[in-house]
């Protein structure tokens, strides 16, 4: 495949990143700083007034409120000096994180914030695993250093557990709460100093060279000295910042500050494009000669490619359509190209392709690797798929699905809606809101899900959406593993003692079903030469 220079150069100029956090750490609040400082809103408000409630848990409206949120700021795309960066929302419910992951699998780089009273929370542990698997390069922004904090010494040494690698401290809180003086910046050697509200802009903030001591001395007394005392104990203790180790996940800088007060948050962006990666090569099979083969595809490759993220129903009931987020990850995408999705060598032809602006969405121009293109189709794209501008033949890998814990049978209430049913549910199947299981044996269908409230927001949406009414009862499963075997023969003979506990997933795949762990393992031992997969991925 060959390289085009122009496309090298707008590769290199993009940075696209996550923010991961525990609610209520401050991710919309710094999310909308990013986006006032880089000029991409003007007035702050505007992503805090569209921020769900944390506390729906099972209440429809809410559910749809958050389809409705997620779908207009679940992508942000700014520009800060030279660069073009894509900001892609996780969604913050626990029982949404397999989408979490997938939006995950298309960033380059993750930016965690943590709440300097609560150090490292049980949501942020799940979603820093995730990067630590992908090795994806985490920068930690250490916020609400105006409240009342632990010990920063006390914080880098959690976060350096969690994360399992060494903490680099960029900046140094002087002081915390009441007390709280400002940062020094250890590498321009210079105390930014603190004031609280939310008018100033990052240029505003008075800064003081480190060697004026005797300023410094007087203005913050014993919290100077203190501060530099920790100081020095924390860079003593911790590796100098080494770009390579980032970018291979091995270390991470870290920033203090306190979002709500406009504070230390232009360092956090200035890092983003300074240190973060721009995107890098992708894995794709590729089938050479009727064999399947790994290929690396570089982001500068003159052809086009990208694969589908997520899903998202539109919001407008009327109208059957879908926007299918692919990121892009090769090439350049203009109006008017051909594309082709690879698992069906179709073509598609979207109604729509827009990119997503802050706050509006925009007919796309012109996109290169690590951009979001949000492609508005009928149908015919579902989540994983790897399109192209049909000149190469490659499907991407490595978004996974995960084995669901809960499952639930589906009873129509009125039968005659039969087809609505079947389309509904091979439609939420793949947009990747439930995993839908058909049992080999026949009878209800099942759906699988990893978090309970999955199974509201598809109950409700086959009701509104598609005018299925339905029942779900529990059943007997609690786990599932995808099954591969060497040969069609130990395949055969595993189906003929399973028959029952069989079913086919979405994309066709077949998976067993199982009531306990003990089953897994039971099969296992009489069946040694079955695989049974907790993860599905894309292939
Ligand atoms: P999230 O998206 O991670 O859930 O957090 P969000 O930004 O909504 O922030 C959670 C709360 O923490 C908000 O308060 C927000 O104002 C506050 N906050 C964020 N950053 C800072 C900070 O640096 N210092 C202090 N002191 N507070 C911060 P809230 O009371 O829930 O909402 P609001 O009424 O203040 O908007």
């Amino acid at each position: 495949m060959s390289h085009a220079p122009h496309i090298a150069e707008e590769v290199r100029r993009r940075r696209t990143f996550a923010i991961i956090s525990h609610p209520d750490a401050g991710k919309t609040t710094l999310t909308e700083k990013l986006l006032l400082f880089s000029g991409a809103i003007q007035i702050a408000g505007s992503v805090k007034a569209r921020k769900a409630s944390r506390h729906a848990t099972s209440d429809w409206m809410e559910i749809e409120k958050q389809r409705g949120i997620s779908v207009a700021s679940s992508v942000m795309q700014m520009q800060y000096r030279e660069h073009v960066i894509n900001l892609l929302d996780t969604p913050g419910h626990k029982d949404f994180s397999e989408d979490t992951y997938r939006v995950l699998t298309a960033v380059d780089s993750a930016l965690m914030v943590i709440d300097a009273a609560n150090g490292v929370e049980a949501q942020t542990r799940r979603l820093i695993e995730v990067c630590r698997q992908r090795d994806t390069p985490i920068i930690t922004f250490v916020n609400k250093m105006d409240r009342e904090v632990r010990d920063p010494l006390d914080i880098l040494d959690e976060v350096e557990r969690e994360l399992g690698m060494p903490c680099v401290p960029m900046t140094w809180p002087v002081g915390q709460g009441k007390s709280f003086g400002g940062i020094i910046n250890l590498r321009t050697q210079a105390m930014t100093v603190f004031e609280s509200g939310s008018e100033r802009r990052p240029q505003d903030f008075e800064a003081i060279p480190v060697t004026d001591t005797a300023t410094l001395k007087a203005r913050f007394g014993s919290e100077f000295d203190a501060a530099l005392d920790s100081m020095e104990l924390a860079t003593g203790a911790s590796p100098a910042f080494d770009r390579e180790a980032f970018l291979a996940g091995k270390q991470t800088p870290v920033f203090f500050g306190s979002g709500v007060n406009n504070f230390g948050v232009m360092e956090v962006l200035d890092a983003l494009v300074d240190l973060a990666p721009w995107p890098k090569s992708r894995t794709s099979s590729l089938v050479v000669n009727k064999e399947t083969v790994n290929k690396e595809v570089l982001p500068d490759d003159a052809a086009f490619s990208g694969v589908v993220f997520k899903v998202q129903a539109n919001m407008d009931a009327n109208h059957r359509d879908r926007i299918a987020f692919v990121r892009v990850a090769s090439g350049k995408y203009q109006p008017g190209m051909k594309l082709k999705v690879q698992r069906t060598a179709k073509e598609l032809r979207p109604t729509s392709v827009v990119t997503f602006m802050s706050q509006r969405r925009e007919a796309v121009e012109e996109a290169y690797a690590g951009d979001i293109v949000g492609f508005t189709t009928h149908g015919g794209v579902q989540l994983g798929d790897t399109i192209t501008d049909g000149s190469v033949a490659l499907q991407y890998t490595g978004l996974p699905f995960f084995a669901p814990e809960l499952f639930m049978t589906v009873v129509l209430k009125n039968p005659l809606r039969t087809k609505q049913l079947q389309q509904g549910l091979a439609q939420l199947g793949e947009e990747g809101a439930i995993q839908v299981f058909k049992p080999e044996m026949g009878g209800n269908m099942l759906l699988g899900a990893v978090g309970q409230l999955q199974f509201e927001v598809v109950q409700h949406r086959l009701k509104s959406e598609y005018d299925a009414d339905v029942r779900l009862e529990g059943c007997q499963y609690t786990g599932a593993r995808w099954i591969t075997a060497d040969t069609p023969t130990e395949l055969k003979a595993f189906c003929d003692a399973y028959p029952q506990r069989l079913a086919r997933d979405a994309a066709d795949t077949l998976a067993y079903l199982c009531t306990s762990p003990y089953d897994v393992r039971l099969a296992q031992e009489r069946f040694p030469k079955i695989h049974f997969h907790p993860l599905r991925e894309h292939a």
